[in-house]
């Protein structure tokens, strides 16, 4: 098959250099010169573990291209993937679809023969049926089919997740459609990946049901968590309990300190603007938002009751920028609130990241080190935010040894407090009382 990808962003790129690595063709096109001229010179502009070297060696075989020209090779597809950001809209939380039918615009000008056009994007309902009308009347000859194909993968775990999916969704109307999208996820299905087809509106609320129930869930155990520390009761041993229960699953239970990332928050958000839209408002999706929101600040107070109340003038230091680990991504990151929260209350915060490092120094107005023991130096605290792999297995003796005051406030609950307790520290964690 001949795929185009318009938008190289996250999606488009990891699901372009999949694609290609299933044996298609693939052009991926965006307008940011800079990003394809960076592209075409294998420099990738965002951090997936393995994208390096997919991308690399898929152009290597010349299935995977990079170019700011959209209508030639969307003359030549079979398929044209939208996938274009779709950031929430200032002032009222909808997603703004600004960029989905400016390529669609484009798109519509370039069709030659029949051509499947899906958005891989995450779009409200209804997005689908505006893309099939813009492009219709900008081209009334053109011969198309517009599919829903949302894309379900996780930053940090993306190649895996696109290329052993729990399910792919394709919302259609059009029996042409239907037979170029199994071509396309062929390879998919031989490796027993199950293809759910659906009508396009359908579809399009998957996505956002999808990620609306694990905000839900997260929060759920977060407000378990809670409860926990004011019952005497341990939230992972509540995790485990009710997540061996098979219709609960044991996934999305790590309480913590509230969802972050370009996704959830987002979605969220535009799933609640649909349903109040619609008169069917979704009270769960709107307590979610709001429970999330404020637990974020929140956990800036656990930390200063931590360090027993005051942190004015005090050094604390931070582990993990990123709103999760393997991913350089600090969109709504709970650090943001941790340390705005710290700092209002007078604190001096040291900040560390594996990779965050860069993006987070446009966010945030800290002191940034080279590494967790530089940024625990002479601290008063140290609050692990994110569980990167770098911050499981610390040198707690040498962290104590440069801190102020051993005290580690740990919103992951990546240890115990026996273990930290033998070394010195005074430990804090998520949903357990002692
Ligand atoms: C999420 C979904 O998991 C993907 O399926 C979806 O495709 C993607 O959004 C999207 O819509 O594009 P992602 O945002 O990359 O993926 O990250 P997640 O691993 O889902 O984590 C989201 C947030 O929830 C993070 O802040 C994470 O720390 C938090 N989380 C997750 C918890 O606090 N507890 C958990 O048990 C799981």
């Amino acid at each position: 098959m001949r795929i185009v990808m318009v938008g190289s962003g996250y999606v488009g790129l990891v699901s372009g250099a999949c694609f290609a690595d299933f044996g298609h063709t693939v052009v991926c096109v965006d307008k940011a010169a800079e990003k394809i001229e960076a592209l075409n010179k294998g420099v990738i502009p965002i951090f997936e573990p393995g994208l390096d070297q997919l991308v690399e060696s898929n152009v290597k075989a010349n299935r995977l291209s990079f170019t700011t020209e959209l209508a030639g090779p969307v003359a030549d597809a079979d398929v044209v993937f939208i996938a274009v950001g779709t950031p929430s809209r200032r002032g009222d939380g909808h997603a703004d679809l600004g960029y989905v039918y400016a390529a669609a615009r484009e798109i519509a000008d370039a069709i030659k023969g029949f051509t499947v056009i899906v958005t891989k994007s995450t779009v409200p309902v209804g997005t689908g049926d505006e893309v099939e009308r813009i492009i219709r009347e900008a081209n009334p000859d053109a011969d198309f089919a517009v599919v829903s194909n949302p894309e379900f993968l996780r930053e940090g775990a993306a190649i895996e997740d696109f290329k052993r999916p729990d399910r792919i969704v394709v919302g259609l109307v059009d029996d042409r459609a239907r037979s170029v999208m199994t071509e396309v996820y062929r390879p998919l299905y031989l490796n027993q990946s199950p293809i759910l087809f659906t009508g396009r509106r359908t579809s399009e609320l998957i996505k956002y049901a999808a990620n609306g129930f694990l905000a839900m869930k997260i929060t759920f155990i977060n407000e378990i968590a809670d409860l926990c520390e004011r019952v005497g009761a341990d939230v992972q041993d509540v995790s485990r309990g009710i997540g061996l229960d098979g219709r609960i699953g044991s996934k999305f239970l790590h309480a913590g300190p509230g969802y972050g990332g370009s996704c959830f928050p987002k979605d969220t958000l535009a799933l609640a603007k649909t349903a109040q839209d619609n008169e069917s408002p979704m009270r769960l999706i709107e307590t979610t938002i709001a429970v999330n929101d404020s637990r974020k600040r929140a956990m800036g107070r656990k930390v200063i009751a931590a360090v027993g109340g005051d942190v004015r003038g005090k050094k604390i230091a931070v582990f993990g920028l990123t709103f999760k680990p393997n991913t350089d991504d600090m969109r709504d990151s709970p650090a943001i609130s941790v340390i705005q929260t710290l700092k209002d209350a007078g604190a001096i915060v040291a900040g560390y990241d594996p990779e965050g490092m860069e993006n987070a120094k446009q966010l945030l107005d800290i002191e940034f080190t080279s590494g967790p023991y530089e940024a625990a130096d002479g601290a008063d605290a140290a609050v692990l935010v994110t569980e990167w792999n770098e911050f499981r297995a610390l040198d707690l003796e040498r962290l104590k040894s440069v801190m102020r005051t051993p005290i580690l406030v740990d919103l992951r609950n990546v240890y115990r407090k026996s273990e930290l307790e033998v070394h010195g520290f005074s430990y804090t964690s998520i949903g357990k009382s002692s």
